[in-house]
């Protein structure tokens, strides 16, 4: 199994170019089943979910050709099978996605219960609801979940989510914009990555207003052309690359980001006391200025505090003065990495979703593992600064969400290597 190696580094410096964000691409792919023509994304990230996404779309009857660097087409003349298969789906959560296409465009879908990250036990409920109220009939079959329209189609209506999920408001959307009249998703999720996926839907000829608020409405309409587009830059890698300056206490100059996206990040570091200049798409992050001390964080869904940088901001937390705290209220079991950063010797108490983290910790390298894809990129900070060397095994978890990931650091100064054991 392949292994990050990372040894101590010194203050990290120079320019790091953002991929498209692989939460936006994921469904921006699934999107392209809905329209038989040729659909041409851009800046997609090359990474192993996209892989993963790419074999499921063939699987289905997509053509799916790399054009050029980071340029995807996807044509679906026609659907060929309505049935994600079990071995693509168990590797990631996000096949779900393509359940509200195939069943707006085929009428059903049958779709395994999904795999992914070990992040909580992760229902689907708030996807199947919605689709259930525009008409899906939904059955169990042993490992599989069956979604059928039963001939009708599927018919517009109000659905109020219980939690404003990102896939289930992707879902419902997706189905949403080829069924009969009119959908309003209430409690939607308001992240940039479902703004994002409207734009492209409405360039393919959606009726789709108020994305990026709490309420979406979606007309339908009967047919989607194919559209190009080009993904939005990645915020969970922008914060990344924003901890990792800051861990280090170093100077970044983050290029190809929004800053909107990453308003509470900004927000937490400069409450820490780290300087950061904000431009029209790009960020300068500066820790090497003066000392910086402890924060407390809360995730919520955007524009709250993201979840998915909750563990990269608790391994900067256990290097600054003073005790942070730390609630994620987003998933249930989201402090896998705690175990292993105290590992390091860094000092957290958890209770329920609550952790305490006491600062000044003096990390040690040793072996961790990375227990899911955003707890793998906290170790590697972590490492970063630790004493010695540390091994983080598990890394296929990070390399299905980061591209470039060791060139990227690399080029900043960091010392990390990936070795085939
Ligand atoms: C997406 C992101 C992931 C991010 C998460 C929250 C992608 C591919 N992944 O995941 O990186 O961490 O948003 O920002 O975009 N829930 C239910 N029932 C459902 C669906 C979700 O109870 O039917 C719960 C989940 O268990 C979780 C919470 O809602 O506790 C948030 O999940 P959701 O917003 O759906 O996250 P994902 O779309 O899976």
């Amino acid at each position: 199994m392949a292994k990050y190696i990372v040894e101590q580094s010194g203050p990290l410096r120079g320019e790091v170019v953002i991929s498209g964000a692989k939460n936006a691409v994921l469904p921006l792919m699934a999107a392209a089943l809905l329209a038989e023509d040729e659909c041409v994304i851009k800046d997609v990230p090359m990474l192993r979910d996209v892989t993963f996404m790419k074999e499921i779309l063939t699987s289905l009857g997509s053509e799916v050709v790399e054009l050029e660097d980071n340029v995807l087409s996807i044509t679906t003349k026609d659907v060929i099978s309505t049935e994600a298969q079990f071995e693509l789906v168990n590797k990631m959560r996000a096949s779900i996605l393509v359940m509200g296409p195939l069943l707006a465009r085929k009428g059903v879908a049958r779709i395994p219960h999904p795999g992914g990250c070990a992040i909580g036990a992760r229902p689907i409920d708030l996807h199947l609801k919605g689709l259930e109220a525009l008409g899906a009939v939904i059955t169990y079959k042993e490992d599989y979940i069956e979604a059928a329209t039963g001939g009708q189609g599927l018919i517009g209506d109000t659905i109020y989510l219980d939690f404003p999920s990102v896939g289930a408001t992707e879902n419902i959307m997706m189905a949403a914009v080829l069924a009969e009249g009119i959908t309003y998703i209430e409690n939607a999720a308001e992240e940039p990555e479902i703004v994002d996926l409207a734009n492209f839907l409405n360039k393919m000829g959606a009726k789709i207003k108020g994305a990026g608020t709490d309420t979406i409405k979606i007309e339908g309409v009967d047919k989607l052309n194919g559209a190009q587009h080009t993904v939005i830059p990645d915020r969970i890698e922008t914060g990344t690359f924003m901890l990792a300056a800051a861990i280090t206490k170093g100077a970044v100059h983050i290029v190809n980001a929004v800053p909107d996206h990453v308003k509470p990040i900004i927000a937490k570091l400069r409450e820490c006391g780290v300087r950061i200049e904000v431009g029209d798409d790009d960020l300068i992050v500066r820790a090497d200025l003066g000392p910086q001390s402890s924060t407390d964080i809360k995730t919520l869904p955007y524009p709250g505090f993201p979840t998915d940088i909750q563990s990269p901001f608790m391994a900067y937390l256990t290097t600054v003065e003073g005790s942070s705290t730390v609630i994620e209220t987003v998933f249930e079991n989201r402090f896998m990495h705690v175990a292993q950063l105290n590992k390091m010797g860094a000092a957290i108490e958890t209770a329920g979703n609550k952790a305490i983290i006491r600062g000044d910790a003096r990390l040690r390298g040793c072996q961790v593992m990375a227990t899911d894809l955003r707890a793998g990129a906290a170790l590697v900070l972590a490492g970063l600064v630790a004493e010695g060397t540390t091994e983080i095994s598990e890394i296929f978890h990070i390399e299905r969400g980061y591209e470039k990931f060791i060139e990227k650091f690399t080029s900043l100064g960091a010392k990390i290597k990936r070795i085939d054991d």
